[in-house]
């Protein structure tokens, strides 16, 4: 983990322009981080993909078009706190299907929390937490043979780029069967009135969220980046539909980064780019799909229509 964390580091501020890869964001302090993200008023994502869960849970029902009778695997990559995969539990549970919730995710912290409080909350919905990475685990749980339905939420997709996540949804088909359903959670295209406060919050949260990728890379790799003489700066092209962030320098400096064995030079308003956060349509999500095994089903959407929960079928 550490010697590809350097080697992403050093790739990224090797190339022109320079980059930072966002999935290092995502450290203890970078989760906590990441929760107060979700509970602020500008970041309306996960709000807008809960109302879905909340108040379309029927709709993702029908969608996934399981039988009550047979037993499926309920499969999330990534699954976090598991807030908005609660309220679709509940429903199920309530229902009477039969099925094993497998939460996948990095952080074995993350999952101890949300088996227990899954135990207390739906004592009778079988949790089997999954510790790692997604395909490997996914690798795993081919040998079964038994349906499948994939829940890859909170547009997480969207930190890839289209190619990547064609090639991921490529590979996600590879390891199901016929029939199996992707349940795939996207933000949708919108004014930037509405997405680039979502990445510029007035508490700075974002802006901690993103510098603290510089805090990471002191304290693992032995740099001596000065967070002071770095701003936060996010950029959204409404017409493409990409929100970007970036770190810029705000005097020319030089960093060292002792594990790497080298020096990096920043010069006054040079950016690094640290996030992409792709929004979608159905042409994009149609293009990205286009040279998988899979079909596009249904679209569910939130009552304000900012965020989509895409339903998809392995052929
Ligand atoms: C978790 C990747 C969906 O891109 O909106 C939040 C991460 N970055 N604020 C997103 C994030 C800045 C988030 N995803």
């Amino acid at each position: 983990m550490i010697n590809t964390f350097k080697s992403d580091v050093q790739e990224g501020l090797d190339a022109s322009p320079k980059t930072l890869p966002s999935k290092y964001f995502y450290d203890k302090k970078g989760d906590a981080l990441f929760v107060e993200i979700m509970n602020l008023p500008e970041y309306y994502l996960t709000r807008s993909e809960l109302d879905i869960f909340k108040n379309k849970t029927q709709d993702l029902i029908d969608g996934v078009d399981i039988k009550l009778n047979s037993y499926f695997e309920l499969i999330e990559l990534g699954a976090g706190d598991g807030l908005k995969t609660k309220e679709l539990l509940k429903e199920l549970d309530a229902q009477n299907f039969k099925f094993d919730y497998f939460p996948i995710d990095i952080s074995s912290n993350a999952l101890e929390l949300l088996q227990k409080d899954l135990n207390t909350e739906l004592p009778n919905v079988s949790v089997r937490p999954q510790q790692g990475d997604y395909f490997k685990v996914l690798d795993s749980l081919k040998r079964s043979n038994k349906p499948k339905v994939i829940l890859f939420l909170g547009s997480n997709i969207g930190n890839m780029t289209d190619e990547i996540a064609s090639q991921f949804i490529y590979n996600l088909g590879s390891n199901l069967n016929a029939g199996d359903k992707l349940l795939l959670g996207v933000d949708l295209i919108k004014a930037k009135e509405i997405v680039l406060p979502a990445y510029n919050d007035s508490r700075g949260v974002t802006a901690a969220f993103n510098l603290n990728l510089m805090t990471r890379i002191n304290n693992e790799l032995g740099a001596n980046f000065n967070i002071n003489n770095f701003k936060h700066q996010p950029e959204y092209n409404e017409k493409d539909g990409v929100a970007k962030s970036f770190i810029v320098s705000t005097v020319n400096q030089t960093v060292e980064i002792k594990s790497i064995g080298k020096s990096y030079q920043f010069l006054a308003g040079e950016k690094i780019r640290t996030e992409i956060s792709r929004k979608y349509n159905d042409v994009l999500i149609e293009k990205i799909i286009d040279n998988t095994d899979f079909t596009l089903e249904t679209k569910i959407m939130d009552s304000k229509e900012y965020f989509a929960d895409y339903i998809l079928t392995r052929h």
